[in-house]
């Protein structure tokens, strides 16, 4: 391969990598091109520091968004090679990716990437349609090509015995001030390009509520309006929980949504349980699994919604000074 990628590659690219999923939605990635590689890198100045001082979060969401930047240059001929944490004295890098040999886009990939404008989190109740068996191994598939595992729970008690692990982390997690806090903060009553607009925080929680939901300001819902009552509970997980992992994780997420996108399912993420460390602990052994939970998912059939906003492209790219 000859020079490297170019800026104009850059820019379409991290066009669709800053949809990704984030904590709060706070974006905390950057991007930038050096030496004819593209670099993912998280932006320090975006950190979450009452709710994921140990930057799992960013680094999941940095993850979802190299998958993103992954799929874009594969389905514009140009695939890339990609290395987590290239620099070890750099930490904030959590990967660089550069031209491999140009080919054209699977059929797979055309239409992950199809996906990738028509993902979001939807948080609204679902309809009580089950998800079919083959969408529910498609699921599965998507973790496993990205080095992940993913845990469906089936029947009423180990749902029955996720929620109670989720709702003793949601305990926890809002008796913190500091947390309470920050997840205000970063809820939008006025349009912005960051945070969580209240319209799609989802409607506020009930007492009858199986699962936990955190608090992005929506209103109560409409009578008779509840969660479904079956909810399809997956959880992601990892080998290890290095940084690395953490970003694996991201890919493996990203991966999982687009395929429930392309399904025609949606889906919204629950992560008290793997921020709580005793919680992700108790979750990691009611599943039997080894490695590490990484994200919780509801995923079902639910009402069309809209992507929220992100910040403009030029926010998060770091380009090369042009000289003369
Ligand atoms: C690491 C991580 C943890 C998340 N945890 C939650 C959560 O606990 N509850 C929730 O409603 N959404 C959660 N989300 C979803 C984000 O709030 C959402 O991705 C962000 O607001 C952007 O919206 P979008 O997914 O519709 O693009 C999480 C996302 C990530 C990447």
């Amino acid at each position: 391969m000859e020079s490297g990628y170019t800026v104009e590659q850059l820019r379409v690219a991290a066009t669709d990598a800053i949809r990704a999923p984030s904590l709060h939605n706070v974006q905390p990635w950057r991007f930038r091109l050096r030496d004819g590689g593209i670099e993912v890198l998280v932006d320090a100045a975006r950190r979450l520091p009452a709710t994921d001082p140990s930057d799992w979060g960013a680094r999941v969401a940095c993850g979802a968004a190299l998958f993103n930047l992954r799929l874009a240059l594969a389905v514009a001929g140009a695939p890339a090679t990609v290395r987590l944490r290239p620099y070890p004295s750099e930490p904030d890098v959590v990967a660089r990716l550069t031209p491999d040999v140009p080919r054209r886009p699977t059929p797979a990939e055309r239409s992950l990437y199809a996906a990738i404008p028509r993902r979001f989190s939807n948080r609204a109740p679902f309809w009580p349609d089950p998800v079919p068996a083959d969408a529910r191994w498609r699921l599965g598939e998507a973790a496993r090509a990205e080095f992940c595992w993913l845990e469906l729970l089936i029947g009423v008690s180990a749902v029955n015995a996720f929620a109670e692990i989720a709702h003793g982390a949601h305990r926890v997690l809002e008796r913190d001030p500091a947390y309470r806090a920050e997840r205000e903060a970063w809820i939008r009553t006025t349009h912005a390009s960051d945070g969580v607009p209240a319209a799609a925080g989802g409607p506020l929680a009930e007492p009858q509520d199986l699962l936990p939901s955190r608090n992005f300001g929506g209103r109560p819902r409409a009578p008779g309006r509840d969660f479904e009552p079956e909810p399809l509970v997956a959880v992601l997980g990892s080998a290890g929980n290095t940084a690395i992992d953490q970003v694996v994780a991201g890919q493996a997420l990203q991966r999982v949504l687009l395929t429930a996108t392309d399904a025609g399912l949606s889906a919204s993420m629950l992560s008290q349980p793997i921020e709580v460390p005793s919680a992700r602990e108790q979750l990691r052994m009611s599943l039997g699994r080894f490695g590490t939970p990484q994200m919780v998912m509801r995923i079902g059939y639910g009402q069309p919604g809209r992507p929220i906003p992100r910040r403009p492209l030029d926010e998060v790219l770091d380009l090369p000074v042009r000289h003369g």
